[in-house]
């Protein structure tokens, strides 16, 4: 019985003195790089922010910091600190003007980067690597690009049998477009996504519904550019001129301009009728 108790403690100890091993080794020596998101969403022209920590000393000294940030593909210079100062002649020359770090925050263990005027070009992944005394390492944050979608124009072609609406816009990336009737169900329409050929990167949206003359109009489009909750609805009045006062139209100038052209071919008639007769005699 003394000799299991014995044991036990034995055991006991032996695993309390790995453990308290293992936490004192975590605790001083773990140095960690992280980004707070996976994924940022930056939006075309407008400033974004990728995240990055690391652990920063007791003393928060600039001392032997180095701060890279790359893209992963072909590991570009995007930004760089060192020697307590950005370090920009290797900077890739697409991104000169357009970063820096949070230098305040920087001495507390942000690392994130500050990239303006974003641009289609910029979307990918991005690696920020942290050295400093107490260790080195590095994580990765994807950038997404989206522009919101311009407003839309509206074309509308009336043919003799039925009428098109044509709806136009720009924006990244590809929208989600419908066309609902008053009942919401949902009607179907070609949509085109090109690229833009203003040539920034952007896609442009060619999207039509063709309907019969016959039915009135009351539709709602509907884009959806989900990555950033872009929602642009626009509803589509049109009503169907054929059975207006349109088509009267015709049939009142024929009441017009019939008995003229009965004078006219009478007249005519006679003309031709007297100059046979004359020629004749
Ligand atoms: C870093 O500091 C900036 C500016 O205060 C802040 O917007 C950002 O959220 C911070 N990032 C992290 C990961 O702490
Ligand atoms: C960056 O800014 C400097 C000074 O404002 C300017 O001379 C330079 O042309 C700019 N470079 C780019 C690529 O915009
Ligand atoms: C609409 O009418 C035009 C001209 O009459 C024709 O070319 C076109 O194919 C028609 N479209 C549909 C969807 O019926
Ligand atoms: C068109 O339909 C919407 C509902 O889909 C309705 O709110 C609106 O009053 C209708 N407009 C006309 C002119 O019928
Ligand atoms: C219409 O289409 C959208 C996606 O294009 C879908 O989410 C929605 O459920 C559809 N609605 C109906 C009534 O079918």
């Amino acid at each position: 019985m003394l000799l299991f108790q014995m044991r036990m403690y034995q055991e006991f100890s032996f695993y309390w003195s790995a453990v308290s091993c293992w936490l004192l080794v975590e605790f001083t020596a773990a140095f960690e790089v992280t980004t707070p998101q996976s994924e940022v969403v930056a939006v075309h022209g407008r400033a974004a922010v990728l995240g990055c920590r690391y652990t920063p000393s007791q003393s928060q000294s600039l001392d032997g910091l180095v701060v890279t940030w790359q893209t992963v593909v072909g590991l570009q210079v995007v930004h760089s600190f060192y020697y307590g100062r950005d370090q920009l002649e290797r900077q890739r020359a697409s991104y000169r003007n357009r970063t820096a770090l949070f230098r305040s925050e920087l001495p507390s263990g942000n690392a994130s980067l500050r990239l303006v005027d974003v641009r289609p070009e910029d979307a990918g992944r991005y690696l920020c690597s942290v050295s400093s005394l107490q260790g080195t390492g590095k994580a990765e944050v994807q950038l997404k690009f989206a522009a919101f979608y311009t407003e839309p124009r509206l074309t509308v072609q009336v043919h003799s049998t039925n009428v098109s609406f044509w709806y136009e816009s720009e924006g990244y990336p590809e929208p989600e477009v419908r066309w609902v009737d008053p009942t919401g169900q949902n009607l179907s329409h070609h949509t085109e996504v090109s690229a833009s050929e203003g040539g920034d990167g952007l896609f442009s949206l060619r999207t039509r519904l063709d309907l019969d003359h016959s039915l009135g109009v009351n539709y709602t489009f509907t884009l959806k550019n989900q990555l950033i909750n872009q929602v642009i609805e626009r509803p589509v009045f049109f009503s169907h001129v054929g059975s207006g006062h349109h088509s009267k139209c015709p049939r009142d100038r024929l009441t017009i301009l019939g008995p003229i052209f009965c004078a006219v071919f009478l007249w005519i008639c006679t003309a031709v009728l007297v100059k046979r007769h004359w020629s004749k005699s």
